[in-house]
């Protein structure tokens, strides 16, 4: 005879514990956070408003109707709360309740919460950690991964959409994590593949472990699915809530603008001498990017994938930026089939969600072979002279070195509607490059790219912080 507060309290101390203590203590043991406990990371503190808390599956088969079998909240934790004051949708999948697989009610929950997300236009962040579909539910579950895959297609482009793997998340489950902006995982705890080791044995007779299957070294470095990976759970909730910060909430609203203590006319003198005399000599892109930057900070995206291509956002002036730029550093900086896909996805969700893109061109051409050939280089490269062409955010163009060939008309040129398009006192322009003789630079020519005046070197800074802000009115048209 318990009033009804005593049976919402017993109801409500229940969900908090998801599937009991034992499960909590075996999920802790493997280096994993609780979902709950890893809401409380990723959100503002006390801000996470609960949804369908005390939602519990509907099957009734395999004894799953009997009461120890059922879980207030059933296996995900969803709702809303802010990352630094700004609106999010959050679901962060249980694992202490039937190894967080997807039932058809955890499946509506997350619909719910991002139903909701669309209508207000905020962004949606997935924490998954699931052993996949409820074995016990069959079809339903599946019916549920369509609804929330349906979802994720509805809200691409609309809003911003986030997936971090803290755990398994295997079979159909993967698709919802790849149709989002972008994926993460957490280094040794977490791995996605569609079949798993023992699936693969019986197939294909190959000898694979789970992390050489689809660990987070695998996905960032081979695969190119996930777009970044982090030490343990909470380095990448602090990981996520500082990438949050770059993105807009919708793609109606603008990019939060935070205080710049760095001044757009700060001299940066190194670039007189990162970008080296000679054509064919490495040196570091991320050593221009870093050197312009607010804070020399940058939010690499994909570090390990392609690195012939560096891709990710920053501040100018602090207003988020996304750069684009090729890597001299490795294969000469080449567009490739791999180099392709990564710009040219980067920079559609620019362009979807109106964030100016700032593009370093230094591209001896696109990677000749027949594994690239074979391959499909040319539908690939046209992914990315696509993305750039269709393009309508602010777009500023740097030629540090040399653009040749087709790829210089891929790298955001002039004729792909490029706003402003600079050029490196030394860059060449041209359909190949000359002949490589050896050519020693003259004083003269050497005086040429070192010798420039304070202004001349703040030049670049300031007038990138000008297109941006100039640029910012909007997804506007530039012919
Ligand atoms: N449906 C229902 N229950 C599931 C489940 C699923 N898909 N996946 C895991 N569980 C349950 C387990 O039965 C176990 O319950 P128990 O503690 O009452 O025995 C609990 O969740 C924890 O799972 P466990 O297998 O002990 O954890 P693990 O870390 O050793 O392994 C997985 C995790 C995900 C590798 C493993 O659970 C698994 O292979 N699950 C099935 C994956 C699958 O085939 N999914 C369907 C295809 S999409």
């Amino acid at each position: 005879h318990l009033s009804v507060q005593e049976r919402i309290d017993r109801k409500r101390n229940a969900a908090l514990i998801g599937g009991g203590q034992k499960r909590i203590d075996a999920q802790h043991k493997r280096g994993k956070l609780t979902a709950r406990e890893r809401v409380e990371l990723l959100l503002d503190k006390d801000s996470f408003v609960e949804c369908d808390m005390f939602v519990e599956h509907r099957c009734s088969d395999f004894g799953m109707e009997e009461d120890h079998n059922k879980f207030a909240g059933d296996s995900v934790v969803t709702g809303q709360g802010r990352i630094n004051g700004r609106l999010v949708y959050v679901f962060s999948q249980d694992f202490t309740v039937f190894g967080g697989s997807l039932s058809g009610a955890h499946a509506q929950k997350i619909c719910k919460i991002m139903d909701q997300a669309m209508m207000v236009g905020a962004p949606v962040i997935g924490l998954n950690d699931s052993g996949g579909a409820r074995i016990q539910e069959g079809v339903e579950s599946l019916a549920g991964y369509a609804d929330i895959f349906l979802r994720n297609v509805m809200a691409s482009g609309v809003v911003p959409q986030i997936s971090l793997i803290m755990g398994p998340c295997a079979g159909g489950a993967v698709y919802s994590p790849a149709l989002t902006d972008f994926t993460f995982m957490v280094k040794d705890t977490s791995y996605l593949f569609i079949t798993g080791p023992d699936v693969v044995k019986s197939v294909t007779n190959e000898d694979v472990t789970q992390e050489e299957l689809g660990g987070a070294k695998t996905h960032t470095a081979v695969s190119g699915v996930a777009h970044r990976a982090f030490e343990n759970d909470i380095d990448a909730l602090l990981n996520l809530r500082n990438f949050f910060n770059f993105l807009p909430l919708s793609n109606q609203d603008p990019a939060p603008v935070t205080e710049c203590h760095d001044p757009s006319d700060r001299l940066v003198p190194g670039l007189d001498t990162i970008v080296p005399f000679e054509t064919t000599k490495a040196y570091d892109m991320l050593d221009i990017i870093q050197g312009i930057t607010d804070e020399r900070e940058f939010f690499e995206i994909m570090p390990n994938y392609a690195k012939n291509i560096v891709v990710g956002f920053a501040r100018m002036n602090g207003r988020t930026v996304g750069i684009v730029g090729n890597q001299p550093k490795v294969a000469s900086g080449c567009l490739d089939i791999n180099s392709s896909v990564k710009g040219a996805r980067f920079v559609r969700f620019c362009d979807a969600f109106n964030i100016p893109i700032l593009t370093f061109v230094d591209v001896p051409g696109f990677l000749p072979g027949t594994s690239q050939e074979y391959g499909g280089i040319i539908r690939h490269g046209a992914k990315l002279l696509f993305a750039f062409a269709e393009a309508t955010v602010p777009k500023i163009t740097i030629i540090t070195r040399k653009a040749y060939g087709g790829a210089y008309d891929v790298m955001s040129s002039k004729h792909l509607r490029g706003d402003v398009n600079y050029a490196w006192p030394s860059a060449e322009v041209a359909v190949m490059g000359a002949k490589v003789t050896q050519h020693t630079p003259s004083t003269q020519d050497q005086a040429k790219v070192t010798q420039h005046t304070p202004e001349r070197r703040c030049e670049l800074r300031l007038a990138v912080c000008r297109g941006g802000r100039d640029g910012s009115q909007g997804n506007t048209t530039h012919t």
